[in-house]
């Protein structure tokens, strides 16, 4: 039964942070394992374009809407692809066949009678892209956007009938106890159908920003009523029949506990009036704070999954944010709970297992593991584990089912400790003994491997290579893969540590920065900052002749900059301080280049920068990026030359 998947679709007013990115990483576990189990998957996110706030956006930053959408397009996708997110399609509304399917949609619910013109006269939070009544107001201001003072709006607009579905949703949820999950969010919903609903507007009047309404051009349809069509136009409505009924209904839309009354109420009643089927089910996750904090840009309290991802590679945030959050409830990230989840589930655990046990098949069976009995007690624990992880997967309690694979890896550390191998090596009584439990062992690692293919597939997938896995991850199957086997030999690959420590990875290096001659080295110190190792979460195996694949070099993002401005650091002989224009934004970047250039020199050049490094502190002076230049041995700096007409922000590759 083919099974379409969705996540909600972002604005794009502003970067991915950690909790939209949650959304998308845990859409992602659900589309993996589904394929695993053999599903045939249709997995779907996009950008929510037509709002306001996007607009605004647009306009000041000087460009054509359009252009900005672009541009964010290329940020969230390169964002989702640092994330190992494994979307199929990735729709943005101001595509045609978003606006095929808006048009016809609409069109279909007026015929029906269910649009009608009339005034509106109320509150409007921009952020929520929301009408609000004076109930949903706390001290008059929106209850999730409180730094903001919403809108007094008066305007011709058109109405959709919600009012009219009210008891056939209230039927559905009766009739389909699953629509809703998880169960909090039905009884939310419920009570909100129970007190009635208004009918809502759904157009915009006097905008140049969204869908012409195809019935009363010179109005926009309202963001949401735009919004939740995505869903349908993605599976192909009103442009590919034949697609759309293969996908449609879609399986399960996953959403934020904020935007789950627009899945479960508005997003039913205009396909009840269009006249096509429901979604089968949706999920209401909820939020990932930061150190307690709601997330959100104005407060200081967002945090760039790019950021975490690159930490210690996405897989380790992958699992943090599956295994620690109970899906469906809220959960929190702070930068010093990551680390200690990281030690103790990747580097102490799962990682030293896949270690031990390379070194231990190694040194007493040349690599080479041999089935040697029934797998026993702990043969047990994975089949308990396997079960446990199945029914978890089918309620979506994602953090069950990724605990549950680390039973699996307790198991086997504990079943180490116990059997200790290396006594059983002394005595050659217990060969067939020792040969048996560094194959229990190996068993082990490659059934929680399998489990762990959802969750932080890049990594199982070397694990599984390691453990004697020699078919491509695409071609295992739950059903199949996941049991304990007890028959086959298995090569073992050792290979370098998957998760060093983190106390492990952090490098103290020191910028080469001397005092000027006679100056007091407190006046320049020498200035120091940790870097940590950017490892990809499963590591390319190690090239011998140290070549990296592609893909670690396009994680450098190169691109042409402009310089504005140059001066001189005080009290420094090599650095000056730079302001650049990167076709985005304007930067301050502190360069090691002062003794090849005079500051005046440099105004008007155009020149290459690493736009995607941490910001660095450089005598006091936040650098953000790195210019590039070549510098011979025992030479000057030169700066790379790129052709000057070139429009400041270009990649560079
Ligand atoms: N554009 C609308 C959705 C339209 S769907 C037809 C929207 N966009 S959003 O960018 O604000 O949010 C995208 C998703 O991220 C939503 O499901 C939202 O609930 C979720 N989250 C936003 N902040 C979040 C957290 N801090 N934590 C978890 N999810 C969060 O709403």
């Amino acid at each position: 039964m083919p099974f379409f998947l969705t996540t909600a679709i972002d604005y794009v007013n502003s970067r991915p942070h950690l909790g939209t990115a949650y959304e998308k990483i845990t859409a992602d576990v659900i589309a993996r394992h589904c394929r695993l189990c053999g599903i045939e998957t249709y997995f779907m996110m996009g950008n929510d374009e037509h709002s306001q706030n996007v607009y605004k956006k647009a306009v000041e930053q000087g460009l054509d809407p359009l252009a900005y959408c672009d541009q964010m397009e290329r940020e969230f996708r390169a964002v989702w692809r640092e994330l190992d997110i494994s979307f199929d399609d990735f729709i943005r509304t101001t595509e045609p066949r978003h606006r095929a399917a808006v048009q016809t949609l609409a069109q279909r619910s007026y015929d029906a009678g269910d649009i009608y013109e009339g005034i509106y006269e109320g509150w409007y939070c921009v952020s929520c892209e929301a009408f609000k009544q004076e109930k949903d107001l706390v001290g008059s201001r929106c209850e999730l956007h409180p730094t903001l003072t919403p809108e007094w709006i008066r305007e011709k607009n058109y109405f959709f009938r919600l009012s009219k579905y009210r008891d056939r949703i209230l039927r559905h949820f009766e009739a389909h106890p699953e629509f809703l999950e998880p169960h909090p969010r039905r009884n939310e919903i419920l009570r909100l159908l129970e007190a009635g609903l208004e009918d809502i507007s759904v157009s915009r009047a006097g905008q140049l920003w969204g869908i012409p309404l195809p019935f009363a051009q010179d109005n926009v349809v309202y963001v949401w009523f735009d919004a939740l069509i995505n869903y349908a136009a993605a599976a192909g409505y009103a442009t590919d029949e034949a697609k759309f009924a293969k996908w449609w209904p879609a399986g399960l839309h996953i959403v934020g506990k904020d935007i789950t009354r627009f899945h479960t109420v508005f997003w039913p009643a205009m396909l009840m009036s269009a006249g096509l089927p429901l979604p089968k089910q949706v999920f209401g996750h909820g939020w990932v704070n930061y150190g307690g904090q709601r997330m959100s840009k104005s407060l200081g309290t967002s945090v760039d999954p790019t950021d975490v991802a690159r930490r210690f590679g996405p897989d380790p945030l992958r699992l943090y944010l599956t295994k620690e959050i109970s899906y469906g409830g809220d959960g929190d990230f702070t930068w010093e709970r990551y680390e200690e989840r990281y030690n103790v589930d990747l580097a102490n655990n799962l990682g030293n297992l896949v270690s031990r046990a390379a070194a231990m098949a190694e040194k007493y069976r040349d690599s080479h593991v041999m089935p040697a009995g029934d797998g026993g007690r702990l043969a047990q624990v994975a089949d308990a584990a396997v079960g446990r992880y199945r029914a978890a997967m089918k309620s979506y309690a994602l953090h069950e089912a990724a605990a549950a694979a680390f039973q699996i890896v307790d198991a086997a550390n504990e079943y180490i400790a116990e059997t200790a191998p290396w006594t059983l090596a002394r005595n050659a009584s217990s060969a067939d003994r020792l040969s048996a439990v560094l194959f229990d062992v190996v068993e082990a690692i490659r059934v929680a491997a399998v489990l762990l293919m959802p969750v932080i597939p890049s990594s199982s997938a070397e694990i599984l290579r390691r453990v004697g896995e020699r078919r491509p991850p695409s071609e295992l199957r739950f059903d199949h893969d996941a049991r304990w086997r007890a028959d086959g030999e298995r090569q073992i690959i050792k290979g370098a540590a998957l998760w060093p420590r983190s106390d492990e990875r952090a490098k103290e290096i020191t910028v080469e920065e001397k005092p000027p001659s006679g100056a007091s080295p407190s006046a320049a110190p020498a200035i120091t900052r940790p870097v940590e190792t950017p490892t990809p979460a499963a590591p390319s195996p190690a090239s011998p002749d140290g070549r990296i694949p592609i893909d670690d070099f396009m994680k450098v993002e190169l691109r042409v900059a402009k310089v504005l401005e140059a001066e001189a650091v005080p009290k420094s002989k090599k650095l000056i301080k730079l302001k650049v224009d990167v076709g985005t934004e304007q930067r301050t970047i502190v360069a090691g280049i002062a003794e090849a250039y005079q500051p005046e020199q440099l105004v008007g050049r155009t020149i290459v920068i690493v736009a995607n490094l941490k910001p660095a502190k450089l005598m006091g002076i936040e650098s953000n990026g790195m210019v590039l230049a070549a510098s011979p041995e025992g030479g000057l700096p030169s700066l790379v030359a790129v052709d000057p007409n070139l429009p400041a922000g270009s990649r560079v590759r």
